[in-house]
């Protein structure tokens, strides 16, 4: 975007660098990755703030209690934030509200946010006098959270794909047995991640196999106080004494092989984070669909040299159609060794530059952020 350096200072410039690099410390899911920086009136950053995930405060309410954590008097600052502060009261409180409470005289923002219950912010802050701009890093900003967008305009949930694999790409031995593929530190990180999602997802065969419970649990085997939402993708029946009904009414059957379809039912349900663990035919079907956002795979330092493939026929035939992943710095970052296994953290192939530019949603973006009316009201 050309316009940012005329219509921003090199000390907001460097703020929205901070923010967007702060962003990326959160984990991707239900909600977008977001960073915030308070700025002096004389342009030094004077705290910073990013979002833990759904449930967790805001950036920008971050930002403002590590201020006040810091004993920094935040009336008349500026917030520089990735993405429009939320005007609606979901389990955090709203921002715009957070920000007229701290006298923040100026925001400044990456990119608009498309999540109707949310959207809305900026208006708020202007109508109450706070000066509001956007567009400043709106390409950084968008690919920061490209897929969320893409999730957020399709109406689906944000998905997340899990494997636990040999290093020759097995999830299962020949005799079936799966159980354990990875270290601890991987299982405990999975159920970690079990304990943050709206629902996880498997197919009718894993039920058949291995009889798997679903639910998120400590080391001990405790039940986290919040459970996702067991769903299980098939058409054959799951038995009445399957351990993923369980007995707490959040088991759901998805009667179809379409994933679309699946995923269609579970936003239904109000999921906005679906995990997709398995096996081999749910997880080809997800990819071969262009279906997931984020990929997760736990390898371990083992061979089968037979078994199950991680995964079947993704439709590809030649190199050209083969599917680049890049992998993803969010939450803890792209390489990272859990016990003996080595974690694996990717981002979809979707959103090259060109895609970005094309996505409709980019497309209504631009005009929005980059408009001179955004740069409007102040004290
Ligand atoms: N290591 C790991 O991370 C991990 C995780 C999970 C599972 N596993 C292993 O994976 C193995 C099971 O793999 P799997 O492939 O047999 O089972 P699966 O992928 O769990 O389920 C396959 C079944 O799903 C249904 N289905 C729904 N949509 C489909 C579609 N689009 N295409 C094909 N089938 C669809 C079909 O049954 P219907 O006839 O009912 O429609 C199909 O037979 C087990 O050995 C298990 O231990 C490993």
């Amino acid at each position: 975007m050309t316009a940012d350096t005329t219509l921003y200072t090199p000390a907001e410039h460097a703020a929205m660098d901070t923010a967007l690099a702060a962003a990326l410390a959160g984990p991707r899911g239900a909600n977008p990755l977001v960073g915030a920086v308070i700025l002096s009136p004389g342009g030094e950053q004077l705290a910073t703030g990013y979002h833990r995930g759904a449930g967790t405060a805001h950036a920008e309410a971050d930002a403002i209690s590590e201020a006040r954590k810091q004993g920094i008097d935040t009336v008349g600052t500026t917030m520089v934030v990735t993405l429009e502060p939320c005007n609606h009261v979901g389990r955090t409180g709203p921002c715009a509200q957070a920000i007229m409470a701290a006298g923040i005289s100026k925001v400044i923002y990456a990119v608009d946010d498309p999540h109707d219950p949310a959207a809305g912010g900026a208006r708020t802050l202007r109508s109450a006098g706070v000066e509001v701009r956007s567009g400043l890093a709106l390409d950084r900003a968008f690919d920061l959270n490209r897929d969320w967008f893409d999730a957020v305009a399709a109406k689906r949930p944000f998905v997340t794909l899990h494997i636990a694999q040999t290093l020759d790409s097995r999830i299962a031995a020949d005799d079936g047995t799966s159980q354990w593929i990875s270290s601890p530190e991987s299982l405990a990180d999975n159920h970690g991640l079990r304990g943050l999602i709206d629902a996880i997802l498997v197919g009718t065969g894993t039920v058949l196999i291995d009889n798997p419970r679903l639910t998120a649990r400590d080391a001990e085997g405790e039940l986290f106080s919040r459970q996702p939402v067991r769903a299980v993708m098939g058409l054959r029946d799951v038995p009445e004494d399957a351990a993923v009904r369980g007995a707490d009414g959040r088991f759901v059957h998805l009667p179809t092989r379409d994933p679309a379809e699946a995923l269609g039912m579970l936003f239904g349900q109000g999921v906005r984070h679906v995990m997709v663990e398995g096996g081999s035919s749910i997880l080809s079907t997800f990819l071969g669909a262009h279906l997931v956002d984020e990929l997760i795979v736990y390898m371990a330092p083992t061979l089968l040299g037979s078994g199950t493939p991680a995964l079947h026929d993704l439709g590809i035939t030649t190199l050209k159609d083969a599917q680049h992943w890049s992998w993803d710095d969010a939450g803890g970052g792209a390489v990272r060794m859990l016990g003996n296994d080595l974690r694996l953290h990717l981002r979809s192939p979707r959103g090259t530059v060109g895609t970005i530019k094309n996505s409709a949603l980019h497309k209504s973006l631009v005009p929005r952020s980059e408009a001179a009316e955004h740069v409007t009201g102040g004290h």
